[in-house]
């Protein structure tokens, strides 16, 4: 049923919990995960040269750190796969499960500025509004050590 999961990552420890919960969903079938991050465009409004340089370096920090988590899930029998777009995150992360058709998206309740009193962020928000796939939302009070 959960064969395919996508989880968007943000890096942040609410969404580091979520992804252990990917690996807890292997007793439920999945057997194919790909971490996406979204580079956010909104992030980068300077004079074009200064802007496409930030972009870049945005971009290549990512990469690098989703070679990483990859290379940590190497030993978990998980077909891996990472992507990086460009764009807003709650526009680019359900148009992306549709096109991959994942059957499960994982993600964080919260993010990298993790306001506690909100109860999510911006782009869990959004993404629960627009998506047609099944979401699975880890919160930050979720108990580790689940898998
Ligand atoms: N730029 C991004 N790329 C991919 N996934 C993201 C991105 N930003 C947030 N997410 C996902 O959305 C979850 C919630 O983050 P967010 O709504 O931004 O909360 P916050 O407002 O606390 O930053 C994260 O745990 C992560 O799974
Ligand atoms: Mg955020």
């Amino acid at each position: 049923m959960f064969e395919k999961v996508l989880h968007p990552t943000d890096f942040s420890d609410c969404s580091m919990r979520a992804l252990k919960y990917v690996l807890g969903l292997k007793k439920a079938g999945t057997n194919e995960l790909i971490l996406l991050h979204v580079v956010d465009q909104r992030s980068v409004r300077y004079c074009e040269a200064v802007g496409l340089s930030l972009l870049r370096k945005l971009e290549t920090d990512a990469g690098n750190r989703l070679e990483s988590l990859r290379r940590k899930l190497e030993d978990e029998n998980l077909k891996v796969r990472t992507e990086i777009l460009i764009g807003i995150p709650s526009v680019e992360i359900p148009k992306f499960a549709e096109k991959e058709r994942v059957s499960l998206i994982v993600m964080g309740s919260h993010g990298k500025t993790m306001t506690q009193e909100i109860l999510m962020g911006s782009v869990s928000e959004n993404v629960i509004r627009r998506s047609r796939i099944p979401i699975l939302v880890v919160t930050y009070k979720t108990a580790q050590n689940v898998v």
